[in-house]
C-alpha cells in the first residue's frame, strides 16, 4: 500500500510538469511495471464481463474483490456511469497500484442516439457522415465512462445467410476500408485523451465473414492472396488510421483459430503493419480453442493464444489461471507478458485515465437532443436503398404524392415494431426513442388531410394468419398500401444465420393477396441482409430497402416516401435471387468458361452454351447487383475520357504515374438528387487472375435537374497494384479496363495498356 501511494505521489509529480510528452509517458509505464508482481501484470491482462452477457453465460458475480486485488484490467458490458464509477473507485482506491480500469462496451451503431445499422450505413457511401455518427456515439458512450468500444466490425461479409453481414460493411474491401477508417476517426477524435474520445476496435481479426455455408462461427479457409487482397484492407486501414485495438475472431482461419494464429497476430499484424496497439480475444475464445481441437487443457490453449500474440483475455480467465505457471516453466517469457502489459498501460494512459478515471456525476442522458436526432435522420435517409419503381397511372409510384383525400393502407407489424428499428446491438439504445414508421405516418397523414389506416397484417415470424382479413380490407379501401416487411432484428447479428433468404411464407402469402387486390403496393423492406425477393421484384411496383433505420426510422421514411428527399443509397451487398447463390458478390474472378449474356438473361442455353458455369435452374446474375440503387430522378454518364493513351508499370510501381479517368454526370430527370459515382477496373493479362470488377473510387455527386458535374478518378499505384504470383504488391504489364457507373453492372468501360 505504502509503495503504491509513493508511486501515486511521484507520478502525480512528473505528470505536473509534463502531462502528455511521450517520454514522460514512457517513463511512468516502466515505472508501474516495474512494481507490478506477475499477478498484478496477469491482471492487466485479464478482461471480466460485468453487465448483461454477451456471450455464453458466466459463474462470476462479483468484481469488487478482484479488482481490489488488481485481478481485473478491463470490463466490459458495464453500461453507465454509476456502475462505471462504482467499479472504478475499486480499482483506483483500494487496488495496491492504483491502476484505473478500462470499460469496453458493442457500441456498434451508436450508444444512446441509435443509428441504422452498419450495412445500413454503409449504404450511405458517406464515410463523413458515419465519422460524424461515430463521433456522437463516442461523446455519449464517453459521458457515461465507456472508454472503448468493440468496433468498428469491419470483417468483408460476401454471404447474406451469416447473421453478421448486417454489422459489416459489406461485401467490398476498398469501400470497407474507407468507411472503416471513418469509424476509428469518429471514436478516437483527434486525440484519446480528450475525455469524449474512446478507444476503437477493429474485429474480428481475420476471415469472420467467410463462414462456410454461411454458417455462425463456422470454419474459413482463406488462401494467403484471398487474405490479403480482400479480407485484410480494412484492417489495415483501421491500423493505419491509428485504432489502439484489434479483436481477433472465433473462427479457425485455414486451420488454425484465429485466437491463437501467429501468422495474422505475429507475422502480418505485428512485423508487418507494426501495430502497436493491443489485441483482445472474442468472447471466451481463448478457451474455445480447446473446442477447435488444439489445445488438449487450459494452460495450452492459453499459451498458444498469448505466444500467437494476443494481449487481452475476454472472459475466459484462462491467462490469469493458466501463465503463472508458463512463466514459472520458461514456457512463456517474462519479456513477452511485459510487451503486453505495457501495451494495455499505453492504452490507459493514452486516454488519460490515471488523470480522470472517473466520468462526470449526473451523465445520465436525458431526451435525445434534436441535433443528434437530425444526424440520425440524415443517415437513415442516405442509407435507404430504393431498388424499385415502376409507373403507376403514368408516373412513378414513389414518391407518393401527398394529395388531400388520398388515402393511405399501411401494413405489417415491423412498421409498429419500435424494438425491430433500433436492430441488433443497440447499447443504451430506448425503444422509447424510436419513431415508428407507423406513427409518422399517421402523423403525416393528419397534416396532409389524408385517410389514414393500419393494420398489423402479419408478424415477421411466425404462421399467425389472424390479421389478413383486416389487412385485405383496408388494402381493399385505399389508394396506396405501404407494406412492411422483411426481417426480426433478432434474426440478424451475431448467432443469427440464415439458410432460407426469403420473407417468411405468411408474409409472402400476405404480400401476394395484397398485390392481387390491384391496388398500388410499396414495399419497404426491413432486414439486417439482402433477401431474395425475387417474386416481389417481379410483382411489386415500388420496393425501398430500409435496413434497420434506428431512432428516426419513420420520419426518415416517411420524408423518403413522400419525396421530401431524394432516395441515393447503393447497395454494398448483393442481393441474390436465390439462397443457392451464396456466396455471391460482384467481385469474383471469371471462370474459363463465362456463361454468355444472354443466358444469364434468362434466354434457353443454345447447344453451344450448354457447358458454361451456370445452374440449370437459376440464373447467375444478382436479384439486385452491389452499387445498385435507384433515384426519383435519373442520371446520365458521358463515355469516358482518360488522361493518357499510355501506362508503364514500372513507373506506376515508383509512384511516378497515374492515369485519370473522367466522365460528365447529368441528372437528366426533373428533381434534384445525388448519384453515387463509381469507378471500377478490371485488369487482364496478369500472372493471377484477377475480379471482373473491382471499385477503386466513389464520390456522392448532387446535382439539381438538368445539371452536369465532371466527375474523376485517378488511378495510380495504389489502386493498379494487387497481390501477384510472387505475393508482391505489385502493378504489372496489363491490360486495364475503368468504367464509371452507378453500379456494378453497368456502364461501358474505356480501356488502356499497362506497358513494361
Ligand atoms: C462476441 C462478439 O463476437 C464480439 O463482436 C463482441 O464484441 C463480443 N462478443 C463482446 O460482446
Amino acid at each position: 500500500m505504502k509503495l503504491g501511494v509513493a508511486l501515486y505521489l511521484s507520478v502525480l509529480t512528473v505528470n505536473a510538469q509534463a502531462p502528455s510528452s511521450a517520454s514522460w509517458r514512457k517513463a511512468r509505464l516502466e515505472a508501474l511495471l516495474q512494481h507490478m508482481t506477475l499477478d498484478e501484470k496477469l491482471g492487466q491482462l485479464n478482461q471480466y464481463s460485468a453487465g448483461e452477457p454477451t456471450g455464453p453465460g458466466t459463474t462470476r458475480d462479483s468484481y469488487d474483490v478482484m479488482i481490489a486485488e488488481g485481478k481485473i484490467g478491463s470490463l466490459l458490458n458495464v453500461t453507465n456511469a454509476k456502475q462505471a464509477d462504482k467499479y472504478q473507485r475499486i480499482a483506483v482506491e483500494k487496488s495496491r497500484l492504483h491502476i484505473p480500469l478500462l470499460f469496453g462496451l458493442d457500441v456498434i451503431h451508436g450508444f444512446r442516439t441509435i443509428f441504422p445499422i452498419n450495412l445500413g450505413l454503409s449504404a450511405t457511401w458517406a464515410p463523413a457522415l458515419i465519422e460524424k455518427a461515430s463521433r456522437l456515439a463516442a461523446e455519449e458512450a464517453a459521458a457515461q465512462g465507456i472508454r472503448w468500444t468493440f468496433s468498428p466490425m469491419v470483417d468483408i461479409a460476401r454471404d447474406a445467410r451469416w447473421g453478421r453481414i448486417s454489422e459489416s460493411a459489406g461485401e467490398d474491401p476498398y469501400l470497407g476500408s474507407a468507411i472503416a477508417k471513418a469509424y476509428v476517426r469518429g471514436y478516437q477524435g483527434d486525440r484519446l485523451d480528450n475525455p469524449t474520445s474512446i478507444l476503437a476496435c477493429a474485429k474480428h481479426f481475420a476471415g469472420y465473414g467467410a463462414a462456410e455455408g454461411g454458417r455462425e462461427y463456422n470454419t474459413t479457409e482463406i488462401s494467403e492472396r484471398s487474405l490479403r487482397q480482400t479480407y485484410l484492407p480494412p484492417f489495415h486501414a483501421c491500423v493505419g488510421a491509428g485504432a489502439a485495438t484489434l479483436m481477433a475472431a472465433f473462427n479457425s482461419l485455414n486451420g488454425v483459430p484465429a485466437t491463437s494464429n501467429s501468422f495474422t497476430l505475429g507475422e502480418i499484424l505485428r512485423k508487418e503493419w507494426r501495430f502497436n496497439g493491443f489485441v483482445v480475444s472474442d468472447w471466451d475464445s481463448i478457451r474455445e480453442t480447446m473446442a477447435h481441437g488444439i489445445a488438449n487443457r487450459p494452460s495450452i490453449a492459453a499459451g498458444k493464444a498469448f505466444l500467437a500474440g494476443l494481449d487481452m483475455d475476454m472472459e475466459s480467465g484462462l491467462y490469469l489461471s493458466e501463465l503463472p505457471t508458463l512463466v514459472q516453466s520458461g514456457a512463456v517469457p517474462m519479456a513477452r507478458i511485459n510487451d503486453s502489459v505495457r501495451r494495455i498501460l499505453a492504452a490507459k494512459l493514452d486516454l488519460g485515465l490515471f488523470e480522470n478515471p472517473y466520468t462526470q456525476p449526473n451523465a445520465s442522458i436525458g431526451p435525445l437532443p434534436a441535433q443528434a436526432r437530425q444526424l440520425a435522420r440524415t443517415l437513415a435517409e442516405e442509407s435507404f436503398v430504393l431498388l424499385k419503381n415502376q409507373p403507376y397511372q403514368g408516373l412513378p409510384l414513389l414518391p407518393l404524392v401527398g394529395r388531400s383525400g388520398q388515402s393511405i393502407a399501411l401494413v405489417g407489424a415491423l412498421a409498429d415494431s419500435a424494438q425491430d428499428m433500433l436492430g441488433s446491438w443497440s447499447a443504451q439504445g430506448r425503444t422509447s426513442d424510436v419513431t415508428t414508421l407507423r406513427a409518422a405516418l399517421a402523423e403525416r397523414a393528419a397534416q396532409g388531410k389524408m385517410l389514414f389506416r393500419y393494420a398489423r397484417g402479419v408478424d415477421s415470424v411466425g404462421d399467425d394468419e389472424t390479421g389478413f382479413e383486416e389487412a385485405l380490407a383496408i388494402a381493399k379501401r385505399a389508394d396506396v398500401v405501404v407494406m412492411a416487411l422483411g426481417e426480426k432484428a433478432q434474426f440478424t447479428g451475431e448467432a443469427a444465420s440464415r439458410a432460407h433468404l426469403d420473407l417468411t411464407e405468411k408474409q409472402q402469402k400476405l404480400l401476394e393477396a395484397v398485390v392481387a387486390t390491384g391496388k398500388p403496393v410499396v414495399l419497404v423492406l426491413f432486414s439486417g441482409r439482402p433477401l431474395t425477393v425475387t417474386w416481389a421484384a417481379q410483382f411489386v411496383p415500388a420496393i425501398l430497402e430500409a435496413w434497420f433505420p434506428g431512432v428516426e426510422a419513420g420520419p426518415a421514411l416517411v420524408r423518403t416516401l413522400f419525396g421530401d428527399v431524394n432516395p441515393s443509397g447503393h447497395l454494398t451487398a448483393t442481393f441474390p435471387r436465390s439462397v443457392g447463390q451464396e456466396p455471391l458478390y460482384y467481385n469474383a474472378l471469371a471462370t474459363g468458361r463465362p456463361v454468355p449474356a444472354a443466358v444469364d438473361l434468362g434466354k434457353p442455353p443454345d447447344s453451344g452454351s450448354r457447358f458454361v458455369s451456370r445452374y440449370v435452374d437459376e440464373l447467375n446474375a444478382p436479384l439486385f447487383p452491389f452499387g445498385y440503387g435507384l433515384s426519383y430522378t435519373t442520371f446520365t454518364y458521358s463515355p469516358l475520357t482518360l488522361s493518357r493513351e499510355a501506362l508503364s508499370a514500372t513507373a506506376l510501381n515508383s509512384g511516378r504515374s497515374s492515369v485519370t479517368v473522367r466522365a460528365d454526370l447529368t441528372n437528366s430527370g426533373r428533381r434534384p438528387g445525388t448519384e453515387v459515382a463509381q469507378c471500377y477496373i478490371r485488369l487482364t493479362g496478369t500472372s493471377v487472375a484477377r475480379p471482373v470488377r473491382e471499385l477503386r473510387g466513389f464520390q456522392r455527386v448532387e446535382l439539381a435537374p438538368g445539371q452536369t458535374k465532371h466527375v474523376e478518378f485517378t488511378l495510380g499505384r495504389d489502386e493498379l497494384s494487387f497481390w501477384n504470383i510472387d505475393m508482391k504488391y505489385l502493378a504489372e504489364p496489363s491490360f486495364l479496363q475503368v468504367w464509371i457507373a452507378s453500379d456494378s453492372a453497368s456502364g461501358l468501360p474505356a480501356a488502356i495498356s499497362i506497358t513494361k
